[in-house]
């Protein structure tokens, strides 16, 4: 009788203690679930409410291009969110964004360190920082000088011939198609040819081992319960990513890796002479050559002049204006990064803009006439694009420009805020992500009439000049810019005035017109671009006709 007492105290005592111990842990979590989300308002701003753990990440399941122009809408041109527990602060004034962005660059030298990569993607320059990210830029910046994009222009024009190749069988069939898919092939190609040394035909072989891998990278799907679970615990995804399989990861990851090193090893044993000249090989000549340039001059899109007062803002022993000459060193692991960039910042971005211009042009058959008017007469004085002449292609560049405008792939990118700061009068706390909306600086009324139209005339250098450059960033600014910008408006004009030279595009029933999106990641069209394609009838004798064609 006294043990069964004894049993009952004692059990007694213990379930009291483990439901204090559980009340106590679920306060410790609930603490943990919300104590982030007091750091904007400290800072007086603007945010939605967020769920404990999760902040607003599920406003964003569908995609970021429409919840964010409608929070903006909402809580005004500096708000912010949570992004599970990291807040994020979105901003949407010119003046702002270039005193962060260009002015005092050297306090936001970074995008967000994402805790969750592996290699090769963690060595690109995307992702890199800091001194590290400047060596490297300084290396790659030549490759993409005018004189080294001639060089390309070959690469370029084997993989336009494959892309005219197929949309031939496109007119010949009279039937609606997916032209989005066929500029995915052709920048696929491109991405093969330029960056991996290797030739491939990916619109006729799908199952090109290149092919397959590259299409792995882009299946990845954010709202996955493991990704779900390292929003609300960001601490544990570093050391869980090592120990968690992750097969078709491991699979993707090593095959680039080998792919470049097969090359690397194959180039040194052969003659200098007999080297393809490709970026790949760029990059291998960089740790030899004497060419490297200064942080003032990596923003390509931006005079120089615009970087005037970096220097007043250096004050730590970060990525600073002040000229330390670089070291020239890459390493193979870097090399193979870089190679890497292009799939990961090349290939959506500019497959994308190629289907969104022609989407464009096909439900404005006014602006295509336009632009054949200007393509018919720059065929009468040259064989064939290339890197010098696409210049004279005044209305293409406009129509790019404008595509840009309206569907930026890039319509959000971010800094990373390193340290409290004030920036034109508004606080920034520490560790928070500084995020650039372009997709709404792009549509935003204040600078755009009629904001939602394709208005090509709106990039005349008149129009350019009387705009705040900073509503129209679709390649970013300031020296962490899009390094490859000249390289995508090369491999777009190529394709773009071959096809329009030999083709009319036309709207059809299957036109799915607003064209719906997906932005999970770049802006892209959610289901394609639908179109019909018809050979066009001009008068031979009237053009000479490039060799290709
Ligand atoms: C239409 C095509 C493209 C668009 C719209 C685009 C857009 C962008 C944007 C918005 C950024 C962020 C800029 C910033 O943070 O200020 C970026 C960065 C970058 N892009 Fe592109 N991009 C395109 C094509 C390419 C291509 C073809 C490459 C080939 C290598 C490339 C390589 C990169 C790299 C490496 C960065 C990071 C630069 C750094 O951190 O230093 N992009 N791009």
């Amino acid at each position: 009788m006294m043990a069964l007492w004894e049993f009952q105290y004692i059990f007694h005592n213990t379930s009291g203690l483990s439901v204090t111990l559980g009340l106590l842990l679920l306060g410790l979590l609930y603490w943990y679930s919300v104590r982030p989300f007091s750091v904007l308002s400290r800072n007086g701003i603007k945010h939605p409410k967020p769920l404990p753990f999760f902040g607003n990440l599920f406003m964003f399941r569908q995609g970021f291009f429409n919840p964010l122009n409608d929070l903006i809408k909402t809580h005004g041109r500096v708000c912010g969110y949570y992004l599970g527990r990291k807040p994020v602060v979105v901003v949407a004034d010119p003046e702002m964004l270039r005193q962060v962005m260009v002015k005092d660059f050297s306090s936001f030298p970074n995008r967000m360190s994402l805790r969750f990569i592996t290699k090769p993607m963690s060595d690109c320059l995307l992702m890199l920082r800091n001194e590290r990210w400047k060596r490297v830029r300084s290396i790659l910046t030549p490759a993409f000088s005018a004189s080294k994009m001639k060089e390309m222009v070959p690469l370029i024009n084997t993989a336009t011939d494959a892309l005219i190749k197929n949309l031939d069988a496109f007119a010949e069939s009279a039937e609606a198609f997916n032209i989005h898919k066929c500029f995915g092939c052709f920048t696929m190609d491109v991405v093969a040819s330029v960056a991996f040394g290797t030739q491939v035909d990916s619109q006729n072989n799908c199952d090109d081992p290149f092919v397959r891998h590259a299409q792995l990278f882009f299946s990845f799907n954010f709202f996955r319960p493991i990704m779900l679970f390292f929003a609300a615990f960001p601490s544990l995804a570093a050391p869980l990513v090592g120990i968690i399989p992750n097969k078709k990861r491991d699979d993707m990851n090593h095959f680039f890796i080998r792919t470049i090193q097969k090359i690397i090893k194959q180039r040194e044993e052969q003659p200098p002479e007999q080297r393809r000249r490709d970026f790949l090989q760029l990059m291998l000549d960089a740790r030899t050559s004497d060419e490297s340039v200064s942080i003032e001059h990596f923003d390509t899109a931006h005079p120089v002049g615009e970087a005037h007062n970096r220097s007043e803002q250096n004050q730590d022993n970060q990525v600073g204006p002040q000229e330390r000459p670089q070291m020239k060193m890459i390493t193979e692991d870097e090399i193979v990064g870089q190679a890497f960039v292009f799939l990961v910042a090349g290939y959506e971005t500019s497959s994308n803009t190629l289907a969104f211009a022609c989407y464009l042009l096909a439900i404005n058959p006014e602006c295509q006439r336009e632009l054949q008017k200007e393509v018919d007469h720059f065929f009468t004085r040259h064989e064939s694009p290339d890197y010098t002449n696409v210049q004279e292609l005044k209305y293409l560049d406009m129509v790019i420009s404008e595509t840009l405008r309206l569907y930026p792939p890039g319509f959000r990118f971010a800094r990373e805020i390193e340290r409290d700061c004030v920036v034109n009068g508004q606080s920034f706390p520490k560790g928070a992500t500084f995020e650039i909306p372009a997709g709404f600086l792009h549509r935003d009324p204040e600078h755009w009439p009629d904001p939602d139209k394709f208005i090509p005339e709106r990039f005349t250098p008149e129009a350019k000049a009387s705009r705040h450059p900073f509503v129209y960033i679709p390649f970013g600014a300031g020296p962490r810019n899009c390094v490859g910008m000249r390289l995508a408006q090369l491999e777009m004009k190529m394709a773009l005035v071959r096809l329009f030279r030999r083709f009319n595009l036309l709207a059809c029933t299957e036109t799915k017109v607003p064209l719906e999106l997906k932005s999970s990641s770049t802006l892209g069209p959610k289901n394609g671009v639908f179109v019909k394609i018809e050979r066009r009838h001009w008068d031979e004798s009237q053009v000479n006709s490039p060799s290709e064609d």
